[in-house]
C-alpha cells in the first residue's frame, strides 16, 4: 500500500503503535506534556544529527518516524535506552523520545517519513 491510515483516537497518550509501511515498520507515539518538554529542552547544538524537535513533527504529541535503526537497520525497541525513546539492541544505539541519536553507532536521528493529519483523528503515512 502506498498510504496507510491510522485512527488516532484508538492510541492513548504515552503510548506507542507499530504500523507497516511498504513493508517498513513506522512508530507512532502519543508523547505526553512531560515528553514534549524533554524533547525540547535539548541542546540542539550538542547533537550528533542536529535537529530542533520542533523540526521533526508536525504536532507536538504525535511522532512519527520509521523504525529503522540508522546503523545497520535493525528495529529499535520503544520505552527503552538512556535516553527515554527508543533503544537497538543490535549494537546499542540510544534514540530520545525525538527520535535522535543521542548514544551508540547510529550516525543520523531516526527517519521521518511523509505524513499528513487529513482529520483531526486520522493519520495518513505516505
Ligand atoms: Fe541499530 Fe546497529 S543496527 S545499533
Amino acid at each position: 500500500l502506498a498510504k496507510v491510515e491510522v485512527d488516532l483516537a484508538s492510541i492513548p497518550e504515552g503510548k506507542n503503535v507499530i504500523i507497516k509501511w511498504r513493508g517498513k515498520p513506522v512508530f507512532i507515539r502519543h508523547r505526553t506534556a512531560h515528553e514534549i518538554e524533554e524533547a525540547r529542552a535539548v541542546d540542539v547544538k550538542s547533537l550528533r544529527d542536529p535537529q530542533s524537535d520542533e523540526d521533526r513533527v508536525q504536532r507536538a504529541e504525535w511522532l512519527v518516524m520509521l523504525g529503522v535503526c540508522t546503523h545497520l537497520g535493525c528495529v529499535p525497541i520503544g520505552e527503552s535506552g538512556d535516553f527515554g525513546g527508543w533503544f537497538c539492541p543490535c549494537h546499542g544505539s540510544h534514540y530520545d523520545i525525538s527520535g535522535r541519536i543521542r548514544k551508540g553507532p547510529a550516525p543520523l536521528n531516526l527517519e521521518i517519513p511523509e505524513y499528513e493529519f487529513s482529520s483531526d483523528e486520522t493519520l495518513t503515512v505516505g
